[in-house]
């Protein structure tokens, strides 16, 4: 387990807890966490090896990340919570609901998907983990964020997501790309999930293409599908007024 760095916000009301993907950090959810009602008490976590959580020794899988926040939520005295996950966050979300389907009150997968990597995508985890580990973030500050955005993302958005990728942890960026890079399937997982679910995408996401997100939904009995026009992989971050109304009609009608 590895006791993680976060922000609370509120003492009372239901629990949401926004968490970032790979290789960033809390600071993504910034403009979305403004807007959020403060009768919601907000919790925002650094996934162990990523912004100021310290990383484990040893290697670790999606759902030692899954174990964390958990653990952090038995801290708090929270046994209920709702979580949105931004990718890599909704492959640890798929976790939660393997490892304790009881604690969600609900679940938003934002630029997600549900299938594992192939042969081929493992590979290039494994390259971006030994480079990782060799020179540090920079070649993913200058290469990911890009790709991450839509045709026309609005300004400062690339460069916040340089800032927090050029401030990631090696180690923490190789952890995390070999835990994605062995997740377990959530296909077969999907017809199990019973609570209330939300599912994100950018209509220009290139990195989780809107078929993942369509997919996921089909497969969830009674899950929501948003497509967020003008946005790419980052909808939080390049159209917070869209992301935050469909997640606040998500909200509105379970909380
Ligand atoms: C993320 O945004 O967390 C990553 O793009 C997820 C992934 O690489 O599969």
């Amino acid at each position: 387990m590895s006791e993680l760095d976060f922000t609370v916000r509120g003492e009372s009301g239901p629990a949401l807890l926004l968490v970032h993907g790979f290789p960033l950090d809390r600071r993504i959810w910034q403009t979305v966490a403004a807007k959020i009602p403060p009768t919601v008490r907000l919790i925002l976590p650094d996934l162990r090896g990523h912004g100021k959580s310290a990383l484990p020794p040893g290697p670790c899988t999606i759902d030692d990340y899954g174990r964390d926040l958990l653990e952090l939520m038995d801290k708090l005295s929270i046994p209920k919570f709702f979580m949105a996950g931004h990718s890599m966050a909704g492959y640890i979300l798929f976790a939660l609901h393997r490892l304790a389907p009881d604690r969600i009150a609900g679940g938003a997968l934002v630029s997600s998907r549900a299938l594992p990597d192939n042969e081929d995508g493992r590979k290039a985890r494994e390259a971006t983990a030994q480079r990782a580990e060799k020179e540090g973030p920079g070649f993913l500050a200058s290469t990911m964020p890009e790709r991450a955005v839509g045709t026309a993302p609005p300004p400062g958005v690339l460069d916040t997501m340089r800032t927090v990728i050029r401030s990631a942890n090696g180690k923490g960026i190789a952890a995390a790309s070999r835990a994605m890079a062995s997740r377990p399937d959530a296909t077969p997982l999907l017809p199990t999930i019973h609570c209330p679910t939300l599912v994100v995408v950018g209509e220009e996401d290139v990195l989780t293409p809107p078929a993942a997100s369509e997919e996921i939904t089909r497969g969830i009995p009674g899950a929501e599908l948003v497509i967020v026009p003008r946005a790419g992989h980052m909808s939080n971050m390049e159209q917070p007024t869209a992301f935050n109304l469909a997640l606040a009609r998500f909200l509105d009608h379970r909380v």
